[in-house]
């Protein structure tokens, strides 16, 4: 079922699908219209909090990448945060990780940044990969899974490519519960957005942020669709008090 059309039923899926393209391609134009913006606004907007997120998240996954057969996949790679941080734990021989996003500008970025030597760009849908079954050890997405049209298919997709005992880490945001949850809540819908149109010029992105984190799963329900979709041990992990958290999982 499309994120975008909750409830749709089996006779309104071509419409459904239309509602996933068409949100799909709003996704696309948004991050390629503020992609000149995205580091500078991704840093101010966390306070830094993202590099230790990626980091984090990253080291979690220190016995795969330190592999250099393995075969490594940043999907929804943007402008390459989340890939570098994977870098960190490549060996020098390692094979290099290849950086999947749709929006070419974000990519663009990334390739200013990223050793041509120990990444490849992917211009693509995470939903259709242009990656043959069963090839990839480790599948990452940082802050980009969120942003799919439709979970379920984002997870099949991410399963069909990858090897059995292969593993997927989805870092990304979401909303706490109590006080902080409020306070969350507050700092997402009403400061992020002014600060998002001062910087940036335009509001949208900014209020497309914190109606994609209210719509994202809760993780129970994401852990549910992770098992649902095939995967075992499914787990996640609270970053910064439930801000944000890593899924992980292995195709068994
Ligand atoms: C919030 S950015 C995150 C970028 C980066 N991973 C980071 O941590 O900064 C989300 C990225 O997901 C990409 N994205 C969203 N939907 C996608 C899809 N269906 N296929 C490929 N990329 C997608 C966007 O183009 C964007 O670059």
């Amino acid at each position: 079922m499309s994120n975008f059309a909750k409830g749709a039923e089996p006779v309104d899926r071509a419409a459904a699908i239309l509602d996933e393209q068409s949100a799909s391609q709003a996704v696309q134009t948004m991050f390629n219209s503020i992609a000149p913006r995205y580091d500078l606004l991704n840093h101010v907007l966390s306070a830094n909090i993202d590099r230790l997120w990626w980091r984090r998240a990253a080291r979690e996954f220190r016995a795969v990448l330190l592999r250099p057969e393995a075969t490594v996949l940043d999907m929804c790679c943007g402008t390459g945060d989340m890939t570098l941080a994977l870098l960190r734990h490549r060996p020098a021989n390692g094979r290099p990780v290849i950086a999947l996003d749709f929006a070419h500008a974000m990519l663009v970025r990334g390739k200013q940044k990223l050793p041509s030597h120990k990444a490849i760009a992917i211009e693509a849908d995470a939903l259709q990969m242009p990656v043959a079954d069963a090839t990839v050890d480790l599948i990452t997405s940082a802050f980009g899974f969120r942003n799919l049209a439709n979970y379920q298919a984002g997870l099949c997709e991410m399963r069909r490519v990858l090897r059995v005992g292969g593993e997927i880490g989805i870092l990304d945001f979401s909303e706490p519960d109590g006080a902080l949850g409020a306070m969350y809540r507050f700092y997402f819908s009403r400061i992020l957005p002014r600060i998002g149109r001062a910087i940036s010029g335009s509001s949208s992105p900014y209020e497309y942020l914190p109606r994609s984190v209210h719509r994202f799963p809760s993780p129970s329900e994401m852990l549910r669709m992770m098992t649902d979709c095939g995967f075992s041990n499914a787990s996640w992990t609270p970053y910064t008090f439930g801000i944000a958290g890593l899924y992980r999982a292995v195709k068994t």
